[in-house]
C-alpha cells in the first residue's frame, strides 16, 4: 500500500468518517431517480457488451456497490479506506469489498467489464489523474466501461470537517464536465455520454459514460 502522504490523509479521514458518512447516504439512492437511471444505463451496457466483472472503485460504503448488485451486475467494491470497507463488510455482507487503491490497482489485466468511479476522483489531484486513467483502462478489458461521476465546478477545497463535524484533511478537485472528457479521450477512452445533474445544495453532478479504446491515441 502506498505511503503517499496525500493518500494517508484521505485513507485517515475516511477511516475517521466511515460510520457516520454511512449513516448520512444510506436511503440517498430512493432520493435519486436520475442517478439510479444512470447507474441501471450502465448495467444495461456492460451487460450488452457480454457481462463481466464490475469494480466500484472507491465504493465507500457500499451502497452503490449493492445497488449495481441488485441490478445484475458482477460487482465487486474497493477503497483505499479499511474502516470504509469494515463498513460496506458490515452492510452488505455477502458482498465481496477489499481495500486498495486507484493508484495502483491489484488486479490483472483486461480483468473488468465495467469500472465505476462514483464520486472518489473528486480526491485525486491532477497530476496523479493521468496514473489512475492508465490504472483503469489497463484493469478494463477492450471495450470495457467506465462511469465516473464528480461535482462540477473550478477549484478544489480543502474539506477539513465532515459527516457530523470529524475531523478530516482531503481535497476535493471540482472539475467541468468537458475538462474530465478531454482528459479521458487522452488516455484512450471513447466518451458516450455526458449528463449534468443540477443540485440545489451545492456544485452540481458532472457523469460521464466512456468506453476503453484499443489504444491510446498519438497527441
Ligand atoms: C466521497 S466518498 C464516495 C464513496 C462512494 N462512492 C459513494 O458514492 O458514497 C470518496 C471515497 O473514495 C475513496 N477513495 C479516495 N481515494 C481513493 C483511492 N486512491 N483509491 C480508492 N478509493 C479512494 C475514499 O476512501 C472514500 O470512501
Amino acid at each position: 500500500m502506498s505511503t503517499e502522504p496525500w493518500l494517508a490523509d484521505i485513507r485517515v479521514s475516511y477511516d475517521t468518517v466511515a460510520g457516520s458518512y454511512a449513516d448520512q447516504v444510506r436511503g440517498f439512492l430512493d432520493e435519486a431517480p436520475y442517478v439510479r437511471a444512470v447507474l441501471a444505463l450502465f448495467v444495461e451496457l456492460v451487460q450488452a457488451s457480454g457481462g463481466g466483472l464490475v469494480a466500484d472503485v472507491g465504493c465507500g460504503p457500499g451502497q452503490i456497490t449493492e445497488h449495481l448488485h441488485r441490478l445484475g451486475a458482477e460487482v465487486f467494491g474497493l477503497d483505499l479506506s479499511p474502516g470504509m470497507i469494515e463498513v460496506a463488510q458490515r452492510d452488505h455482507p455477502g458482498l465481496r469489498f477489499e481495500v486498495g487503491s486507484m493508484t495502483d490497482l491489484r488486479l490483472a489485466d483486461a480483468s473488468l467489464a465495467g469500472l465505476v468511479a462514483w464520486y472518489s476522483l473528486i480526491h485525486i489531484p491532477d497530476n496523479e489523474i493521468g496514473v489512475v486513467f492508465a490504472q483503469f483502462r489497463r484493469v478494463l478489458r477492450p471495450d470495457g466501461l467506465l462511469l465516473v461521476g464528480f461535482h462540477i465546478g473550478d477549484t478544489p477545497l480543502l474539506k477539513t470537517q465532515g459527516y457530523g463535524g470529524h475531523p478530516m484533511k482531503v481535497y476535493v478537485h471540482r472539475r467541468r464536465l468537458a475538462h474530465v472528457e478531454a482528459w479521458l479521450e487522452e488516455h484512450g477512452f471513447a466518451v458516450e455520454a455526458q449528463v449534468t445533474l443540477s443540485s440545489r445544495d451545492g456544485a452540481p453532478a458532472g457523469i460521464l459514460v466512456a468506453r476503453r479504446q484499443p489504444a491510446v491515441p498519438d497527441i
